[in-house]
């Protein structure tokens, strides 16, 4: 097998570019792009995207897309091709008939009923097959791997603050905007119980054009139960919600909304657990917008993989303190959570935190 070359690279960066809006588009699929490319001239012959809903896969519809100028090219797949029929016919398939001779490949499937499956089959039909380990690719998926290799989904915690490192709830503006891309990149948003009862905004997705991403929406209900004259979910808003809940504890919702019934101690659910069942419903990844104390949990039972923290300038503006000792920022380095984006806009500071590899 030989290496990925630095024109390799940059088509396989190119294919995470295109694929990154498509995040918490596909279901239970992997978000993929798939760019069919001249190798004597470096030309982009076709392109595609995994469709909303995750099928059809993104190597089938830009191998059609391509039609006969597919033959002898390379196709470059930000996820290792899948090999057997599910929803989709096995793109591996695809690839043999379309005449491609070099697939290169950004990373590896962690789907045990895929993993090298299409390697083998790529190599027998004498098609050469590149596995680039691409950094981007595989965080374009994280995801994916977590819900296969560790039975729960990409977990990421919105905050919004203030100077004083109190909790904000945008109406409008830059940080609601961000807020808003964020929640539209996830497979659910999850909240706690008490902030599904007291937070003025509900989560749901108002920036235009985004309006119809508002993904499901889960309260994690606490000891107190869920009540749905309390927990915004017993108005019809037309956006999907689940309950999670400890065993034996209340939960009065009505029959649009899933109750998933997870062990747990107290009342509470177990989080590890919760993770799980949203995993099992093909979620790959998870919004949290915490209050302080579920916050705390979460980064307790180690369980946070990136922190989108968006704050404000100024102070006063806020509710209730998101930690209940010490600052934000010492709270998520002690939980070796590292800054790796940042983003300015007027009045408001974006930052992304990530898990310390
Ligand atoms: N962006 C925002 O502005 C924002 C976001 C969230 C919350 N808030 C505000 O924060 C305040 C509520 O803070 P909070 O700390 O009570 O809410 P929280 O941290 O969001 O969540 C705590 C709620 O989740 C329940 N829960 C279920 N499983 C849990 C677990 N394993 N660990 C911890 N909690 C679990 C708790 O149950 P129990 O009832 O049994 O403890 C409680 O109802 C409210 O004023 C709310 O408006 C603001």
């Amino acid at each position: 097998m030989s290496a990925a070359t630095p024109e390799d690279l940059r088509w396989l960066d190119a294919a995470v570019r295109l694929a990154t809006p498509a995040r918490g588009t596909t279901a239970d699929s992997p978000v993929s792009a798939a760019l069919v490319v001249n190798p004597i001239d470096q030309c982009l012959i076709a392109r595609a995207v995994t469709a909303r809903g995750g099928h059809p896969h993104a190597e089938a519809l830009a191998l059609d897309s391509a039609g006969f100028d597919a033959a002898g090219a390379t196709l470059y797949v930000t996820m290792e091709p899948c090999a057997s029929w599910g929803r989709s016919p096995p793109c591996v398939d695809a690839i043999v008939r379309s005449g491609v001779m070099r697939v290169v490949i950004g990373q590896a499937n962690a789907d045990p009923a895929q993993a090298g499956v299409a390697e083998q089959r790529l190599q027998s039909a004498g098609v050469e097959i590149v596995f680039a380990a691409h950094q981007a690719s595989a965080e374009l998926n994280a995801g994916q791997a977590l819900r296969h290799v560790h039975n729960r989904p990409f977990v990421t915690v919105a905050l919004v603050v203030d100077a004083d490192d109190t909790l904000v709830d945008p109406a409008s503006g830059t940080a609601r905007d961000w807020l808003d891309l964020e929640r539209a990149r996830a497979d659910a948003i999850i909240m706690g119980a008490s902030g599904a009862r007291t937070r003025t905004a509900t989560p749901v997705i108002a920036r235009a054009g985004l309006a119809t991403r508002t993904p499901l929406r889960v309260v994690l209900s606490g000891s107190k139960g869920v009540d749905r004259r309390l927990n915004l979910i017993g108005s019809f808003t037309g956006h999907r919600t689940a309950v999670i809940a400890q065993s034996d504890t209340a939960v009065d919702a009505p029959v649009s909304v899933e109750v998933i019934r997870v062990p747990g101690k107290g009342g509470r659910p177990d989080l590890a657990a919760a993770l799980a069942s949203l995993a099992e419903r093909g979620k790959q990844s998870v919004l949290v917008e915490p209050g302080p104390r579920l916050l705390a949990a979460l980064l307790e039972a180690d369980l946070v993989d990136a922190v989108t923290l968006i704050a404000l300038d100024g102070a006063g503006q806020g509710g209730p303190a998101a930690v209940a000792d010490g600052r934000l920022v010492d709270m998520l380095a002690a939980a070796d959570l590292e800054p790796v984006r940042e983003q300015r806009a007027p009045g408001a500071n974006l930052t992304i935190y990530r898990r310390r590899a």
